[in-house]
């Protein structure tokens, strides 16, 4: 079930989404190698209290971490660890945060030092691969047009879209209906409303789509050991263009 959310619902998630927005902005200047994501992920949970917001992915499912850190190969649910980023690294940081009940969900992938070509094409595909999907996000469409908008450029652009994990609807809790797959056919599944709110997040590798779960039971890597990337938003639909929560 779809639960769509009025004007003033959406202007509480907002919110929330300008606390991520800005945390994300400092993340971005930590983001150098010798700093560890144990440290990131600290740092993330004073913010998100300084701001009177919590960390909505610590204790979800027994996940311990405010944030999750996915390093090179990883696609995602990465752990904080201790051990420093080197340079030429590629991190994503994704993270819920909760403000008042209401939740804002968004992934960025940082460039650690100086990153290799290939990294930097990838990083540029993945974020752009959002954008489409986020212009197919409009009142008329069906979800599967941004499904197919994200996979359709990411595909041309000679890369690879994991399937495994998908976004979703979210409100008051992390996983709502609807999903949003980054791949499949246009014209399909639910119609677009005014009210919903849902993230896009794509996953996009290099090489093979094809994910391994670690041992941890949480975090998942791709089969080849070639990078992944990922950028996310969570977004609100609109009678105009879609309304991006949380924009840097
Ligand atoms: N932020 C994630 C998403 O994009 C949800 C994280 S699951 C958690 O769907 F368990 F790590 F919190
Ligand atoms: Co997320």
């Amino acid at each position: 079930m779809i639960i769509l959310k009025t004007k003033k619902q959406i202007q509480y998630m907002k919110k929330a989404g300008k606390i991520l927005a800005s945390c994300h902005k400092e993340i971005a200047k930590m983001i150098k190698p010798g700093i560890t994501t144990w440290d990131i992920d600290k740092f993330v949970e004073k913010y998100l209290y300084s701001h009177n917001a919590v960390p909505e992915q610590k204790g979800y499912k027994d996940y311990k971490y405010a944030i999750c850190a996915s390093i090179n190969d990883e696609i995602c649910h990465g752990f904080p660890r201790k051990k420093p980023l080197r340079n030429g690294d590629i991190v994503t940081i994704d993270m819920v945060v909760n403000l008042n009940g209401w939740l804002a969900d968004s992934a960025w992938t940082y460039g650690v030092g100086e990153i290799s070509l290939e990294a930097k094409e990838l990083m540029k595909v993945t974020k752009e691969a959002l954008y489409k999907g986020i212009e197919k996000a409009i009142v008329g469409n069906r979800i599967g047009d941004i499904s197919y908008a994200v996979q359709y450029y990411a595909e041309a652009k000679g890369y690879s879209v994991v399937r495994d994990f998908v976004g979703h609807g979210i409100g008051k809790k992390i996983h709502e209906d609807p999903q949003v797959l980054h791949f499949g056919n246009p014209h399909r599944g639910p119609r677009i409303q005014e009210g919903m709110v849902f993230t896009i997040e794509p996953m996009i590798n290099v090489g093979s789509r094809k994910c391994v779960m670690n041992e941890n039971g949480w975090t998942a890597r791709t089969e080849d050991g070639k990078l992944s990337a990922q950028y996310e938003h969570t977004i609100a639909i609109t009678n105009d263009k879609p309304l991006i929560l949380t924009e840097q």
